[in-house]
């Protein structure tokens, strides 16, 4: 029997996560500071309930069994990401034992189990001792980085055959240099088109250097693509939509899939005396960025409106000079992270990258929904989270028929597999298909953990 919602075989079924939300052991067994360890010290306040990065979900000490549970809910692919400061402890150089015993070990494991790794190697965690050289405003740190990717691909490149450079590059961009949620909590607009181009030419590098160990894997890069929805389709509401789109969307999208930067994004920012430092030989470096493979993080549309009032002159350069937030009468929304739900986006998304982009190898590599206090939904020792199942089921559906119409996509993770730290939200909301119970670190599978086991192992549902 056919199911309605069929989908291809070899579809990748799994979910995400990262080493700094999930490691723990931050500053030990050789792992040197990350700019979050760094910031919890001095502003622990910033933090829900003053949790910090040193409280994550004990992965490594747990790797074994959780990996196990991946197998248990049938993943046939599983994101994590290496740690650099792990890695790497001094940023550059000598490369930490320990830590390559780690990672040998969990991909070793992963294999064994039938989980093929997805292997990401920047995930908002830059050590701090790069940071104190200025962080991607620094081109030692781009080169650094560099350095590190190779050093990763030649450890581990002979078994893990897909690696990403960054998951959501834009976000320590929005989150350092313009809207205060990362460190180093700057608010300057050219500081921040400056670390956005610095990651792009980072991730070349780290592309070429994997093209040129020829080890018969893909490359690509992790985009939180927010498609950008007019409240109207007045003229002055388009064109602001359209300026969103270029500044979150496209000043990734396509030096990624392009391998050059919009016309329209470089003319807005040379009007407003913006540009980065643009040097000889970074459009060719770019060049060679375009991607084997796209993951597309899809949680949240963004409404957008043209403004109705006047910049003040003395403010400092935002986006929102150029558009205004729109909030949709009757929007659903997911009240605990304060995101609106729109399942619908995931079809656009794919559509537009099918239309406009030549239809590139994709998968979802993350959506999700965070809740807060879970436990009320525990039902004799388990949570019956219904909501994420039917907030899954939902984006399936686009997505199946964005299939349907010869989309790309390869593949569906969730964000995330065990509840895990959520950066200055740490615990407050939980999104794992497993409950994780702080005090204990035990886990439990939830309703949509086993109800996402039995459609990736249907490979679809009804
Ligand atoms: C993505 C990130 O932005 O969304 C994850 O890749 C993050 O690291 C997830 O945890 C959920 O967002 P948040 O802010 O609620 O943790």
């Amino acid at each position: 029997m056919t199911m309605k919602y069929a989908f291809p075989k070899e579809f990748w079924w799994g979910s995400a996560s990262s080493a700094p939300q999930t490691e723990g052991e931050n500053l030990s067994f050789g792992k040197s500071a990350t700019t979050w360890d760094h910031w919890f010290e001095q502003e622990p306040n910033r933090f829900h309930g003053n949790v910090g990065p040193q409280q994550t979900s004990t992965f490594y000490q747990h790797w074994r069994e959780d990996i196990a549970l991946l197998k248990q809910l049938n993943h046939n692919t599983f994101r994590t990401s290496i740690s650099w400061a792990r890695l790497i402890p001094a940023g550059r150089g000598e490369v930490n034992a320990e830590a390559v015993t780690f990672y040998n070990q969990v991909i070793d494991e992963m294999l064994a189990q039938g989980v093929q790794p997805f292997i990401n190697l920047f995930h908002f965690d830059m050590p701090m001792v790069m940071q104190e050289l200025g962080g991607w405003e620094n081109r030692d740190v781009v080169q650094a980085y560099g350095e590190f990717a190779a050093t990763c691909f030649d450890l581990f490149g002979d078994r893990v055959k897909h690696w990403f450079t960054f998951n959501e590059p834009v976000v320590p961009v929005e989150g350092g240099y313009l809207y205060d949620f990362h460190y180093p909590n700057v608010v300057d607009f050219k500081r921040a088109a400056t670390v956005a181009y610095h990651t792009m030419l980072a991730h070349a590098l780290a592309v070429k250097a994997y093209r040129e160990r020829q080890q018969g894997g893909e490359i690509g890069i992790i985009l939180n693509l927010t498609p950008s929805y007019p409240r109207s389709q007045h003229p002055a509401d388009i064109k602001a939509a359209n300026i969103a789109d270029l500044m979150f969307n496209r000043s990734f999208l396509d030096p990624a899939l392009r391998g050059e930067y919009p016309q329209e994004l470089v003319e807005l920012l040379r009007e407003q005396g913006q540009l980065p430092d643009c040097r000889p030989g970074d459009a060719e470096l770019l060049q060679q960025g375009v991607v084997d493979l796209l993951g597309i993080n899809y949680y949240q549309p963004r409404r957008i409106q043209c403004r109705d009032s006047l910049v003040n002159p003395e403010s400092p350069m935002m986006p929102e000079w150029f558009f205004s937030s729109y909030e949709m009468p009757g929007r659903k929304m997911n009240p605990h992270r304060g995101w609106e739900i729109y399942e619908k986006g995931i079809y656009d998304i794919l559509t537009n990258l099918r239309e406009n982009y030549g239809n590139p190898r994709c998968f979802i590599s993350e959506n999700g929904m965070g809740v807060e206090n879970e436990l009320r939904f525990d039902q004799g020792g388990q949570i019956n989270d219904e909501y994420r199942i039917d907030f899954v089921r939902e984006h399936l559906k686009w997505l199946h028929r964005a299939l349907q119409e010869g989309s790309g996509c390869l593949g569906y993770h969730m964000w995330t597999f065990i509840d895990c730290w959520s950066w200055m939200n740490a615990y407050k909301n939980r999104y794992g298909f497993v409950q994780l119970d702080l005090a204990t670190q035990k886990r439990t599978v939830k309703k949509s953990g086993e109800w996402f086991a039995r459609v990736a192992s249907h490979h679809g549902f009804d």
